[in-house]
């Protein structure tokens, strides 16, 4: 039994286990650091310590002590600098930094090369891994979901966890496997706990699915779930009245890709009543491709 004011040094390793087993139920599965820090109290020393001189050359020009927050120039290296952090950047800085980064990759290599190196997204640095992508980049139908969960994040591959499984079995019913098709998400890293990704994060994350999209190149997009859908095709309306109506993706500059939008796997299992507006939604995807 734990008392009020016990510290973790006061239990044993039962109760040890009990605690994390408690952490890990309440969707704390995740160890930052050993020590507690208080981010308030740093913010506000951050806020009266004087401006440091940053650390990178600007697009302008070298260095400028007198002008905070300037763009990391995109001259090679292009990122994985030491002055290139998401705390260092707004998220709009790091989503200009991502476009423009976005754009130089001539590959889904390339892209991953990039990404693996970009440092302007916070979730990176709890996630442990980028989770790129799965299935066949020659597929001509492409799935998109919202962000990794635990397994794919300890995996490195997209929809392999319980939602992931339920996923096999819906393209399973219409014939598909994980070579006919390949999947990436909005935001590539896993949110700390499985928390919605914030604007910001997928503000940032947004050229680089893009440009994903571009490359794979394929003739019909499947958005999974409302965060997909509402990112990637714009609509404003919720997912249970847009989901299974054909409309279009515009990629940069490319041509339009066919786009349709379902119910994600991961609310499926939570509401298996849904399953059969899936199903239709999985008919019209299979007559989509003929
Ligand atoms: N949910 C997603 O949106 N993507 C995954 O990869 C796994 C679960």
């Amino acid at each position: 039994m734990l008392s009020p004011g016990d510290t973790t040094a006061d239990l044993d390793a039962g109760q040890l286990v009990s605690l994390l087993e408690w952490y890990s139920a309440m969707g704390i599965d995740l160890a930052l650091d050993a020590e507690p820090h208080d981010r308030f109290a740093e913010a506000a020393a951050a806020a009266t310590a004087p401006a440091p001189a940053p650390r990178v050359a600007t697009q302008e020009g070298p260095a400028q002590a007198t002008a905070p927050r300037q763009r990391p120039a995109l001259t090679a290296p292009p990122v994985a600098r030491p002055g290139l952090d998401a705390a260092a950047l707004s998220a709009e800085e790091a989503a200009q930094t991502a476009r423009e980064l976005a754009r130089t990759a001539a590959s889904l290599d390339d892209l991953r090369a990039l990404m693996e190196a970009f440092d302007g997204c916070a979730l990176k640095r709890t996630a442990s891994r980028l989770c790129f992508a799965d299935g066949n980049p020659q597929a001509r139908i492409m799935l998109v979901g919202e962000a990794p969960g635990g397994d794919e994040d300890r995996q490195g591959v997209p929809f392999v966890g319980r939602a992931g499984q339920l996923l096999d079995r819906m393209l399973g019913a219409i014939g598909l496997g994980r070579s006919d098709v390949y999947i990436a998400n909005v935001v590539p890293w896993r949110p700390p706990g499985n928390r919605t990704p914030t604007p910001q994060e997928t503000a940032v994350c947004l050229p680089f699915i893009r440009r994903q999209i571009e490359l794979v190149g394929p003739q019909m997009l499947v958005c999974l779930g409302a965060a997909s859908m509402q990112t990637l095709l714009g609509v404003k309306e919720g997912i249970t009245r847009a989901r299974g109506k054909w409309t279009t993706y515009a990629p940069e500059g490319g041509t339009e890709v066919r786009a349709i939008a379902t119910l994600h796997p991961a609310y499926l299992l939570r509401t298996p009543s849904a399953k059969r507006f899936v199903w239709r939604d999985l008919r019209e995807i299979k007559k989509g491709l003929g």
